[in-house]
Parts: structure tokens; C-alpha cells; sequence
């Protein structure tokens, strides 16, 4: 089944309660964090968690894009994230490493993601023990852009060793996925799908999350 994570992103960020009401027929409220550093965007952080944490019972995706993020992956666990992602660019292997550990030592999901130009095999020595990998198909730091087909490649191969090591990872995308983008994602083996102008800009965003399922 195709999962779909609406980034609260695109939403109106003084009424994510009503924003987030609006996308009750998705399987993940995605959390973009960004720290200004890692990518040249500030968005939210521990506090907007912890306070939409009781607007939903949908599980909170929460995409850390933040230099050195095992500083705070333990917050944000208990600000109410169910799945925390952290960049392999974001810091060296063993401090990732230590991140995905804390994650999980708090009884939380842990993935970690790819920027663009990073190869699959930077996800390797985490694959055994993430349960979820995101692949980005725009460069962090925005919603809106164009997505980059280029970036399918890395997916299939990502499925196949994920379907070799650790079939019960998920498969995520984010960036530009929209009702025509979905299915290449899908058929690329992808079985999340993240969204945030697509969701929040359509005129009927139930109909919208439906039709992204491909
Ligand atoms: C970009 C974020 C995305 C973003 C996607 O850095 O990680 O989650 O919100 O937005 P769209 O779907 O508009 O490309
Ligand atoms: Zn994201």
C-alpha cells in the first residue's frame, strides 16, 4: 500500500491545527525542521512538534535538516515524533549512527535520508537497522520546486537492496511529487510519498491524497 506524508510545509502556519485536520485521510504528518545551517531555510522546531503532537493521531514524520542531529533527536522523540530522519550528510558515520540509536532507545522509528547528489550507497551502512530511507528529489530547504526525475534511479536501487537486507524498511520520497510525479515514484519502488504544495494547494485535498496513492 501507498503511503502518503502531506508536509506541513505548505500549510498556513498560523492555523496548523485546522491545516492539519484538513489532511486526516493521510497516512503521516511530515514535519520539515530546518535549521538555517544544513539548508538555507529556517522553518520550525521542538515546540511546534510538542504542540501539534495533540492535534492528530496520525504518526508525525518529523525530517530533521539540521547540522549534527543527534544533539536533538532525543527532543524531538519527546516532543511526540513517531519517526525521526536524519541526513547521512549531516554528520560523520558514527555520530549518525549514534543518532539512529537514540532514536530508537526512545522507542521511535529512525531513517535516514539522501540530499540529491548523494549516492545510495551512502545509506548501506545504516540500511540493516533504519526503518525507513528518504531519498530527496529536490534540494532540501524548500517546497515548491521541480521534481528531479534523475533521482528514480536511486530509488530502484534502493528497493532492491532494501528488498535483499531489510524488507520491512520503507521507501520515501520528498520534493515536487505531485498527481503525474507519483507514479514514477511508485513504479520506481518508493511506497511513501511526501507532499506539500500538492496537497495544500489543491481545492479538495482529500481527492488530492486519494489520487496520489497513483
Ligand atoms: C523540502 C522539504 C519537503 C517540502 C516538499 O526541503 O523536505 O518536505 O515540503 O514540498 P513540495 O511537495 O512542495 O515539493
Ligand atoms: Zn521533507
Amino acid at each position: 500500500m501507498i503511503k502518503i506524508a502531506p508536509s506541513i510545509l505548505s500549510a498556513d502556519f498560523a492555523n496548523l491545527e485546522r491545516d492539519i485536520q484538513k489532511i486526516a485521510s493521510a497516512d503521516y504528518v511530515h514535519v520539515d525542521v530546518m535549521d538555517g545551517v544544513f539548508v538555507p531555510n529556517i522553518s520550525i522546531g521542538i515546540p511546534v512538534v510538542k504542540s501539534i503532537r495533540p492535534t492528530t493521531s496520525l504518526p508525525l514524520d518529523v525530517h530533521l535538516m539540521i547540522v549534527e542531529p543527534v544533539r536533538y533527536v532525543e527532543q524531538f522523540c519527546d516532543a511526540g515524533a513517531d519517526l525521526v530522519t536524519v541526513h547521512v550528510e549531516a554528520d560523520t558515520e558514527e555520530n549518525i549512527h549514534a543518532a539512529i540509536d537514540k532514536i530508537h532507545a526512545r522507542g521511535k522509528r529512525a531513517g535516514v535520508v539522501l540530499k540529491p547528489a548523494t549516492p545510495a550507497g551512502a545509506a548501506l551502512p545504516f540500511l540493516e537497522k533504519v526503518e525507513l530511507i528518504l531519498v530527496m528529489t529536490v534540494e532540501p530547504g524548500f517546497g515548491g520546486q521541480k521534481f528531479m526525475a534523475e533521482q528514480m534511479e536511486k530509488v530502484t536501487e534502493l528497493r532492491k537492496l532494501i528488498d535483499e537486507k531489510n524488507p520491512g524498511c520503507e521507501l520515501e520520497v520528498d520534493g515536487g511529487v505531485d498527481p503525474e510525479t507519483c507514479k514514477t515514484c511508485i513504479a520506481a519502488g518508493a511506497n511513501v510519498l511526501v507532499a506539500g504544495s500538492a496537497v495544500y494547494k489543491a481545492e479538495d485535498i482529500p481527492a488530492r491524497i486519494a489520487a496520489l496513492r497513483g
